[in-house]
């Protein structure tokens, strides 16, 4: 079934692949606990594709993103990035390929002691041969992007949950990733900032030559996607161009 999945389009199968993923099962516990949570996932996102993800709560969205993140090691299946291939990868090079890679995960993982221009800096410490005062001035202008330009020296403490969000998102984008993964990153802000916060994105897939792959419910972004699929129960049931779906084929399953 998968070879009758639509296809990137043949001009960006020129372009390099960012994600190349064949038959990616993944199990999770031991013994008579162990539970099939992805069932021979097959996908493909090139450079400079934006790409949608939705599902059912459960059906393996969150485990897929954490192995493609080089998060979790790959136990049946084959997972390249970048064409380099994850499955029986070491930490190091797991390590060494998750600095391409901008990651906004719920729960934001903001440090709680460090203010918000201080934590998106943390983002921008992986450029190399960037001074203290560049890495600071570019936290301030992806802060200012997101709309916080006013908030760079409050902790985390004292922001909404969608301003860390937020900030959350210009760390990601901080580190120039070639790959953003997002798990639901609109999901705690309002529809208005959700947009431009994906509007942010997508004009870094398609300036840059990032592949993004975004988990979502929100109809509303639709339209800034270039594919979207849909899993259950561990598979990849069905992909669609973005433009082919009416808003209400996104709802949560
Ligand atoms: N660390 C874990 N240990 C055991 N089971 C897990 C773990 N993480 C997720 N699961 C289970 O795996 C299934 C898929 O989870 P997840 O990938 O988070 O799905 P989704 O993101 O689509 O909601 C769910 O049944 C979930 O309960
Ligand atoms: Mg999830």
């Amino acid at each position: 079934m998968p070879s009758d999945l639509p296809q990137p389009p043949t001009s960006q199968l020129l372009t390099p692949l960012a994600i190349e993923i064949a038959g990616l099962s993944h199990w999770y516990g031991e013994g008579k606990m162990r539970r099939q949570v992805l069932e021979g996932v097959d996908l493909s996102i090139a450079s400079g594709e934006v790409v949608l993800l939705t599902g059912p709560s459960g059906c393996g969205k969150t485990t897929l993103l954490t192995l493609v993140g080089a998060l979790r090691q790959v136990q049946a299946g084959q997972v390249k990035v970048f064409g380099q291939e994850l499955a029986g990868s070491s930490r190091a090079e797991r390590q060494q390929l998750r600095r391409s890679i901008g990651m906004i995960f719920q729960g934001h993982n903001l440090l709680r002691c460090l203010s918000a221009e201080q934590n998106v800096q943390m983002g921008a410490d992986l450029l190399d041969g960037l001074s203290y005062r560049a890495r600071r001035d570019q936290a301030r202008e992806w802060l200012r992007a997101v709309g916080l330009g006013d908030q760079l020296h409050k902790l985390p403490h004292d922001l909404s949950g969608g301003q860390k969000q937020r900030v959350a998102i210009a760390r990601a984008l901080a580190t120039k990733p070639r790959l953003l993964l997002a798990d639901e990153p609109t999901a705690a802000l309002d529809s208005r900032t959700g947009r431009d916060v994906v509007v942010l994105l997508h004009g870094l897939a398609k300036e840059q030559g990032c592949g993004v792959l975004m988990v979502t419910h929100d109809p509303r972004i639709l339209d800034l996607a270039d594919r979207v699929l849909r899993m259950e129960d561990g598979r990849v049931v069905d992909s669609a161009a973005a433009d082919s779906l009416a808003p209400g084929q996104l709802a949560a399953g």
